[in-house]
């Protein structure tokens, strides 16, 4: 071969490798990779002008620290360069540029935060080969497609301590999700130590767990030091059944209320017929919107259906006399009585300079069109909120605690291409925030359900579209970041793992870990309605909170059977691949069979585990048909009427929860028991 035939091979197949190993996530908006690399073994130097601020000088040697953990030798340069301090609470821009050449690194930032944003993606570059770390040759443009890109996280209904909310802000760092939206207090608990009103943090939750203002002000320097804003959350007047027991002055009705315990909705609403209201509302804004230094305030106003306001003739003399009322002209109208609630509460913010956030039943249209409209109902609220003028959240969509796919997400768009807004209404929409609400989420596995699915909310509002096309390729860039994630400190993956042997003690941990894998939890508010009855005090130490929220293991076996049947399976069809993949799928579907027999002893010497076994004797006879059609298909024959009667009926049985949790490999078992054996 000539010698320069065999250069350009070379260096083409290098520079594939640089670009398909790249497991950048939220991909940025250019990317141009070249030929060369940067060994990590080499020491990087900083490069940065001696006014630079102390907040860039300290993320770069985190950087650092995780880029080179080891000793290096020589040197080269990263090079930083950046405008001015950039302040997220002031949207400030976040574009950067980041350039890996064989001689050093380049960051250029018309802000510091635009630094941060490329430092995350320097620290997502390293690619491993032959053991050495090095990194690609590479020149990225990158800059966000939505300036607001949250994490809610609810620290009432379990209380999230500090360490666990300051590890979750380096993940979202790591994404460059750049919004806390700090869920501090809801019906079971009022989490954040209020000076004026000390029964609020101290009587208001069962467990009387808080936050002190100096652990506040800990973590709004930590989340700030990694460009990420903090907007806390404070939610009437429903949601308030903790403020009450604390102050039974707010309540709207005679009835005495003890700390909430369960997870139902409440509809307790605080009385917004009252001045005393206001006034009590008053001094809480003075001291929560002085700790706090965001411009926006979110002052909840979800799930209030009026009942306690309807029931209470003194409220709806209240109504009737400020005209309160429906198109009849009698019935009484809560939505009218919420409305003046919100003025009222927005006048206080605004006379603090703060800017209000609600949820989606707060709109209206005498509501005023400053006030955000986060919208979590259905997509339709987001577009009515911003027709009507109000800038917009999008979160409908991103529930990550109704355990839906990472990838129904990643098909969340704020702005699809099918929009109905204008050019001007779209300017609107600030972003949208992914929610990891707590009734199901303790501080121990918090993580597990928040990690690694907001990843694709981050890349969502983070990327270009045009950029985000392929399911495919994100799910093959997820792995790489949750294991980034856990090297940052999250616990998504070594939680569950300690909860399943905590689960099969003395016994081998490894069969119950096959069944955990290809378990999730039931889905949107399931959990809620299958005759176990949570409240607070519930430990979530089941097995259905060690399964994942989405089954990485079903999900892998999803594409396998895709594969198998969309190549037909025959033995026309038998290329060297579909041999490969029938091979592994019969692999998988051995362990699984034969992982019932390994766990039944363990069901019965074992009485909190006893509740899965069904989950467990189904995946064997889903294993053991699929097993069957897999056989039947390598002979090219169709299955008999009475062999798929017999098949339906094991997969509608194996459709069924147990303990909370379902078998998440039963649709592409299905897919595969009723493939067509004909040739591709
Ligand atoms: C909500 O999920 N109630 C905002």
């Amino acid at each position: 071969m000539r010698l320069w035939l065999l250069m350009f091979l070379v260096l083409a197949v290098r520079q594939r490798l640089g670009q398909s190993a790249s497991a950048l996530l939220p991909v940025p908006a250019e990317m141009r990779w070249g030929q060369g690399r940067l060994s990590l073994k080499t020491a990087l130097r900083p490069g940065m002008p001696s006014t630079t601020h102390p907040s860039v000088i300290d993320a770069v040697a985190r950087t650092l620290a995780r880029l080179q953990p080891e000793k290096t030798t020589g040197s080269a340069v990263l090079q930083i360069r950046y405008g001015r301090v950039g302040q997220p609470e002031k949207f400030d821009e976040e574009r950067y540029s980041l350039r890996v050449t064989p001689m050093g690194v380049t960051i250029d930032a018309p802000t510091s935060l635009g630094v941060l944003r490329a430092l995350a993606t320097l620290e997502q570059l390293p690619i491993t080969e032959k053991k050495q770390r090095y990194l690609p040759e590479v020149d990225i443009q990158d800059q966000p497609r939505f300036a607001w890109r949250g994490l809610l996280i609810d620290a009432a209904r379990h209380f999230m301590p500090v360490t666990v909310i300051k590890r979750n802000i380096d993940g979202m760092a790591a994404v460059k999700l750049n919004v806390l939206h700090w869920h501090l207090t809801d019906d079971q608990g009022f989490r954040i130590e209020s000076k004026v009103f000390p029964r609020l943090h101290t009587v208001g939750s069962t467990d009387g767990l808080f936050y002190t203002q100096a652990e506040v002000r800990e973590v709004l320097a930590y989340a700030a030091a990694r460009g990420i804003r903090v907007v806390p959350e404070f939610d009437m007047p429903s949601h308030t059944t903790s403020w009450i027991v604390a102050y039974p002055r707010l309540k709207s009705n005679d009835s005495t209320y003890a700390p909430y315990t369960l997870w139902r909705t409440t509809n307790v609403a605080i009385d917004p017929t009252r001045e005393t209201t206001y006034t009590f509302i008053d001094s809480l804004f003075t001291e929560m919107t002085a700790l706090f230094p965001d411009p926006y305030f979110h002052a909840g106003g979800d799930e209030n259906d009026g009942r306690n306001w309807r029931r209470t003739p003194r409220i709806v003399a209240y109504m009737k006399a400020n005209k309160m009322v429906k198109a009849d002209g009698k019935t009484v109208d809560k939505h009218q009585l919420q409305t003046y609630f919100n003025r009222r509460v927005l006048a206080l913010l605004q006379k603090r300079g703060k800017r209000m956030i609600g949820w989606d039943e707060i709109l209206g249209p005498d509501l005023p069109k400053e006030t955000v409209i986060q919208s979590w109902r259905g997509k339709k609220g987001l577009v009515d909120a911003a027709k009507l003028g109000h800038p917009v959240l999008l979160s409908n969509g991103y529930y990550l605690d109704l355990n839906n796919t990472a990838a129904s997400s990643y098909l969340t768009d704020p702005l699809p291409p099918d929009s109905p807004l204008t050019p001007a209404e779209r300017k609107l929409v600030l972003g949208g925030e992914a929610a990891m609400w707590a009734e199901f989420a303790d501080s121990v596995v918090l993580d597990s359900r928040i990690w690694p699915r907001a990843a694709a909310v981050a890349e969502r509002l983070w990327s270009p579209q045009a950029s985000t096309q392929s399911m495919a390729d994100f799910y093959r860039r997820l792995p790489t970041v949750s294991a980034e994630l856990e090297t940052l400190g999250l616990r998504h993956r070594i939680a569950p793992e300690l909860l399943l042997k905590q689960l099969a003690g003395s016994a081998n941990v490894a069969p119950l870990r096959t069944l955990a894998e290809v378990l999730e939890p039931v889905k949107e508010y399931k959990r809620h309605f299958q005759g176990f009855n949570y409240t607070t005090a519930t430990p979530l130490n089941r097995l259905v909170d060690a399964a994942p929220a989405e089954s990485e293991v079903a999900r892998r076996f999803g594409v396998l059977v895709d594969s198998v049947v969309a190549g037909g399976a025959t033995a026309a069809g038998r290329t060297a691949a579909s041999q490969r993949q029938m091979a592994e799928l019969r692999t998988q579907l051995r362990t699984w069979q034969a992982n019932d027999v390994l766990l039944q002893p363990q069901f019965l010497l074992n009485p909190s585990l006893r509740e899965y076994a069904p989950l467990s004797t189904n995946l064997a006879a889903v294993s053991r048909l699929l097993l069957e059609r897999l056989t039947q298909l390598q002979a090219g024959q169709a299955p008999s009427a009475a062999w798929l009667a017999a098949a339906k009926a094991t997969l509608e049985a194996a459709q069924a929860p147990a303990g909370q949790a379902e078998l998440a490999v039963v649709k592409a078992a299905r897919k595969l028991a009723t493939a067509s054996a004909s040739a591709p």
